[in-house]
């Protein structure tokens, strides 16, 4: 089977980490084949033809795609007229209401005591996200106010999300055994991240959206359900963030609402080096598209300088999700090897490799 590709390099550095990821599929032994179909999307895009996300873009992944990858886009950070981001417009049209970002340490490196490797998956829809924003004027000037919406439905569909996520990194786990980024060594927990002490209506109804998946799971099977094997947790956002700084090893699958997953994820990324090497997928129920979680980078773009780690894990990750897991497991082991080793790293973690040189270094260690 030919597995097809909608790939959407956008702006920036997306242009040449996008290609690399490209190069490091098809070089990977047991991989499927692959067909990959090159989409229009981006502000460059935005500013020739007016539109971010062409029509086409879409409809080609809706109907000929399997899966997809995104590189970065050059968001202005005013207000242009007629732009709007196209991966939060992707998000929505292919109902991406999952985006689940493992955050992993390099075992055998200088950050040995900062080893951390959990996964964060952040609902995607709503929260304060929904940008229902009004400003008034007030008798003591201007009130601006913001509605934050939480539903059952989202938060059970994220509940359920974040458990599938648990177990698939658990056998995973035992799939690759000792030696790389999957193997630390302790029960598959998920932790519920709230702030239901003070927001008890809306973390509230998230917390117990959550802990209703699991419960009802255990409840439906006698005690022997699917996610038996999982420890069930919880943590309050602010005392989250302090844990995961001071004892990252703690944390396996963390679940939260849009904007704390938003913030926990960036601040864990902060823990392993360099966002160029976080790696992400955004998930619905059939549908997956890999995406760095960095920016477009225009400070470094089109000089070879840029990290090519962070799209060819996201590669990893899309094809871990589309259901090969063993094609994924050689290149996150390829990708440690050649962090381990320390001599084809780019300038962000402290390098003098180029984006091209990093690369091969990765594909040498895929076929070594
Ligand atoms: P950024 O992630 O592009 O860059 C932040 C810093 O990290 C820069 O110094 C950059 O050189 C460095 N960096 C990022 N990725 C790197 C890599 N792969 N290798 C080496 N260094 C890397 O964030 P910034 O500067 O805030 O935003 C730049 C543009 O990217 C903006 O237009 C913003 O809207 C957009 N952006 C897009 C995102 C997306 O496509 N999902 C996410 C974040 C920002
Ligand atoms: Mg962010």
């Amino acid at each position: 089977r030919v597995l097809k590709l909608g790939m959407m390099p956008a702006d920036g550095i997306g242009r040449e980490v996008l290609p690399a990821a490209q190069r490091v599929l098809q070089a990977t032994p047991g991989a499927p084949q692959f067909q990959f179909i090159p989409l229009a999307a981006g502000f460059e895009h935005f500013q020739k033809t007016g539109s971010a996300l062409p029509e086409e873009t879409v409809r080609i992944l809706k109907e000929e795609c399997d899966g997809a990858m995104f590189g970065s886009v050059s968001s202005p950070s005013h207000k242009v007229e007629g732009y709007s981001s196209p991966i939060v417009k992707l998000r929505k049209e292919l109902d991406l209401y999952a985006n689940i970002r493992p955050v992993v340490g390099v075992r055998g490196t200088k950050d040995d005591e900062k080893w951390l490797d959990t996964v964060i998956v952040r609902e995607n829809t709503e929260c304060l996200y929904i940008k229902s924003e009004t400003l008034e004027q007030g008798p003591h000037g201007q009130v601006a106010r913001a509605i934050r919406q939480i539903t059952e439905k989202a938060s059970t569909r994220i509940g359920r999300k974040a458990f599938e996520v648990a177990l698939a990194r658990q056998q995973l786990r035992e799939k690759a055994g000792q030696g790389n980024a999957v193997n630390q060594v302790q029960p598959a927990k998920v932790t519920v991240c709230h702030k239901s002490n003070v927001l008890s209506v809306t973390d509230g109804l998230f917390r117990t959206s959550v802990r209703s998946v699991f419960e009802k799971d255990a409840i439906s099977a006698g005690g022997a359900g699917r996610y038996a094997g999982i420890a069930l947790d919880e943590q309050l956002v602010d005392s989250m963030v302090y844990r995961l700084f001071r004892e990252p090893h703690v944390f396996d699958v963390v679940v939260a609402p849009n904007l704390y997953g938003d913030i926990i994820s960036d601040g864990a990324a902060a823990l392993v080096g360099s966002l160029g090497v976080v790696s992400s997928v955004n998930a619905g129920d059939s549908f997956f598209m890999g995406e760095p979680v960095h920016g477009s980078a225009p400070d470094i773009a089109g000089q070879n300088k840029a990290n090519p780690i962070a799209s060819i894990r996201s590669a990893a990750l899309l094809l871990e999700y589309m259901g090969y897991p063993d094609p994924a497991l050689r290149i996150y082991k390829a990708v440690d090897d050649v962090i381990r080793e320390g001599k084809a790293l780019t300038p962000d973690l402290r390098g003098v490799a180029t984006t091209s040189e990093c690369e091969a270094a990765i594909i040498k260690a895929l076929t070594a």
